[in-house]
């Protein structure tokens, strides 16, 4: 029970990685305001607790939907311990060249001016409160191509960077701010990219979990659970001397070329001493 008497503020909390955090948060002690677009999973999520869940309707893409949700929380419970910005989708798919204004707002408002809001205006009901914690939901695509779109990525780097900013503008407040970047997990992200429904949802999210489980040395599809546990880490006491920086949660996908960690392949060197040979030949 690390969250006994806590207030926590989730946002995308009736899927995915928000509801895992939801529910963990939950179980452990914590009064959880659970924010979404989705009333119907809000709804369904609240309903699975007695009384610990409270969900709010909230859109991170408008900054008065956000404020009101931590005005709500500290409201009803007296203040806020612990935030996970943590909503998003994926944002535009066009590369560089062919992305317009419209798509690249769309991406940045969704995914990077909804977590400096989030923190923003959480902020002066954290005051004051023993080991605040703010948490923010970044990715792996922040370090580099191969994981995403174009403007997903940025903004995902882009909260990397607000997490360390944040951490120290808030520090004369004992306010932690930290990030985890997950790498595949198992939600409906992909699919609903995809714009995929029913069976055929089903049918992409096992491709995609066997895609990635092929893909890092952890031999298994990222689930939700495995990022609400890093959130409920960096928002307990035991990381109470974490602050300002990531926590990479991926299976491993980011340490390098397949070959760097696959016995299966044969390694960089290896290759290129067939090579060699066979140009000898
Ligand atoms: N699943 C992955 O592989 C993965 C990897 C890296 C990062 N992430 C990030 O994790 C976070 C959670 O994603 P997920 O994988 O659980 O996806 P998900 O689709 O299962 O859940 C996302 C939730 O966010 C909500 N949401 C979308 N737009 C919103 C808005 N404007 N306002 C409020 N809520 C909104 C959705 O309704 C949904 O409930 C996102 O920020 C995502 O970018 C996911």
């Amino acid at each position: 029970m690390r969250f006994s008497g806590k207030t926590a503020v989730v946002t995308g909390a009736a899927s995915g990685i928000g509801k895992a955090s939801v529910l963990l948060l939950a179980s452990e002690g914590a009064t959880v305001f659970a924010a979404d677009i989705d009333e119907e999973g809000g709804a369904e999520l609240a309903s699975q607790s007695n009384g610990a869940i409270h969900f709010q309707h909230c859109d991170v893409t408008s900054t008065e939907d956000i404020k009101a949700l931590m005005d709500r929380a500290a409201a009803e419970t007296g203040g806020i311990d612990i935030v996970f910005n943590n909503a998003g989708a994926g944002g535009d798919g066009a590369p560089i060249d062919e992305i317009e204004p419209e798509g690249w707002d769309r991406t940045m408002d969704l995914l990077l001016r909804s977590v400096a809001f989030g923190i923003r205006y959480a902020v002066p009901h954290m005051i004051g409160r023993k080991n605040a914690s703010i948490i923010n939901t970044s990715s792996v695509a922040a370090v580099g191509p191969g994981y995403s779109p174009n403007a997903y990525a940025v903004a995902k780097a882009g909260v990397l960077h607000l997490t360390k900013m944040s951490a120290a503008d808030l520090a004369k407040h004992q306010i932690r701010v930290n990030a985890i970047q997950p790498g595949f997990i198992n939600t409906n992200i992909f699919t609903n990219s995809l714009e995929l429904s029913g069976e055929q949802a089903e049918i992409g999210k096992k491709a995609i979990a066997a895609m990635s489980a092929g893909a890092q040395p952890v031999a298994r599809g990222g689930q939700s659970e495995d990022i609400a546990n890093a959130m409920a880490f960096l928002a307990s006491e035991e990381a109470s001397f974490v602050n300002g920086t990531s926590i990479i949660v991926d299976g491993g996908i980011t340490i390098g070329p397949k070959y760097s960690w696959d016995p299966k392949e044969p390694d960089m060197f290896e290759a290129l001493r067939a090579l060699a040979e066979a140009n000898q030949q």
